[in-house]
């Protein structure tokens, strides 16, 4: 029991039954309410107006969540299913579009709304946003949209949030927060959480308990006002990578990647991994890094070797990174190339140079980033495949060492 959360189940059970009814909502009858929450968000959505006219969001949390084809994505709180319907046909027939709600009127309505919709990629789970029924690091999105200031216990909400996405996921929610102006006795006057006021974060609290569930790169931006000292908000965050110290425990996982890219054609000019023993030597032994998953297992790797054997050189490194293709586009090179450039400064290292196929965007992009900037194309330097290539040298110069 959990008079709050029956509550807040109470009021969205009635609204999603007015739906079903071919009602409003009755939740946005407020004056300008309609201009600052629900339906206006989806201007031009590719949805039905029944389905966008039982939206309770107060914001579009997907204009900030960039889906991709074969993602999982998961909506705490996904109500009608608007937004989980848009994130079906984003993600694809690849990828998996999940909705969460406690309310059962509400998995209804949502279901209504996904056949009127002709979606059919999206599931709808019962379940509460405080324990949510999935496996850990099983999400690469979390989205959501207006939920979270309605429950009595975030920390547990942002701790599962955490345990739910993967290494390198991300959250892309909106949310009500209060102004910092807003007094104790304001919150206390106010109609409790079922209001979204009683429970409404600021904007440096959410910060801090993101961080505190091992969140990084949290950003919050307030967008628009949607009451008396009460703002919508975006806020974005990731859940950083692991990354440690490579052991030759790793080398049968970081050849099987190298391997993996370089059957791409579009690594380097190398086609077949060497043996460890081979790969071993040219690398130098303090800089060399994995990303691991939870389970422990390799999902990418970044060394570094030498360039010259003349003084002068003491501080230039060529680099390496590679990620598992099955661990792609979730933060994982950038997480390594950060690890690197950290051990490699560390150790008084000024340069990191290296070599890009021009038509590796993704790695040109990557390291563009990571602070890297493009010095030239060599053209013509050499042939892969029988094929000559162009090579972009990249540099990072460190603005810590060496200068
Ligand atoms: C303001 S509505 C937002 C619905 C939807 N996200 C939208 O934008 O239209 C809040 C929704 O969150 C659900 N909800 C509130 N607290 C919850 C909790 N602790 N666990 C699961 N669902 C919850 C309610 O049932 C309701 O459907």
């Amino acid at each position: 029991m959990n008079p709050d959360r029956d509550a807040v189940h109470d009021r969205y059970a009635t609204a999603a039954r007015r739906a079903l009814a071919g009602e409003n909502t009755g939740l946005l009858a407020g004056e300008g309410d309609a201009e600052r929450l629900g339906a206006v968000h989806y201007a031009g959505a590719e949805l039905p107006v029944e389905v966008t006219a039982t939206s309770l969001g107060c914001g579009n949390p997907l204009a900030v969540a960039e889906l991709k084809p074969g993602e999982t994505v998961l909506d705490l709180g996904s109500g009608g299913g608007l937004d989980v319907l848009l994130s079906a046909r984003r993600v694809g027939p690849g990828g998996r579009a999940i909705g969460l709600d406690m309310t059962d009127d509400m998995l209804t309505l949502a279901r209504r709304n996904a056949e009127q919709a002709g979606v059919t990629n999206a599931e709808f789970l019962k379940g509460t946003i405080e324990q949510i029924p999935l496996p850990d690091a099983s999400v690469d999105v979390v989205i959501s949209n207006c939920v979270i200031a309605l429950s009595s216990d975030k920390p547990a909400v942002f701790g599962e949030i955490a345990r739910v996405l993967r290494p390198g996921g991300r959250l892309g929610i909106t949310d009500i927060l209060a102004d910092d102006s807003l007094t104790d006795a304001e919150r206390a006057a106010r109609a409790g959480a079922v209001e979204c006021l009683g429970g409404a974060l600021t904007a440096d609290r959410y910060r801090t308990l993101l961080h505190d569930a091992g969140l990084s790169g949290v950003d919050v931006q307030l967008t628009h006002e949607t009451g008396d000292k009460l703002h919508s908000a975006i806020i974005r965050a990731t859940k950083p990578v692991r990354v440690v110290a490579m052991t030759d425990n790793h080398a049968d996982q970081v050849l099987a990647i190298y391997q993996a890219g370089l059957d791409t054609g579009q690594a380097s000019f190398e086609t077949t991994a060497p043996a460890w023993e081979a790969w071993d030597a040219a690398h130098l032994p303090e800089h060399r890094l994995v990303a691991l998953d939870p389970a422990g297992r390799v999902i990418g790797w970044a060394a570094a070797s030498a360039v010259s054997s003349r003084c002068v050189y003491a501080g230039v490194v060529e680099h390496s990174v590679y990620v598992d293709p099955a661990a792609q586009g979730r933060g994982v090179g950038q997480a390594l190339l950060a690890a690197l450039i950290d051990s490699t400064e560390d150790a008084g290292i000024w340069t990191i140079q290296s070599g890009v196929f021009p038509e590796n965007t993704a790695s040109r992009e990557l390291h563009r980033r990571a602070g890297f900037r493009e010095i030239g194309v060599r053209e013509r330097v050499g042939q892969h495949h029988g094929v000559w290539r162009d090579v972009v040298m990249i540099e990072r110069r460190s603005s810590r060492v060496g200068s």
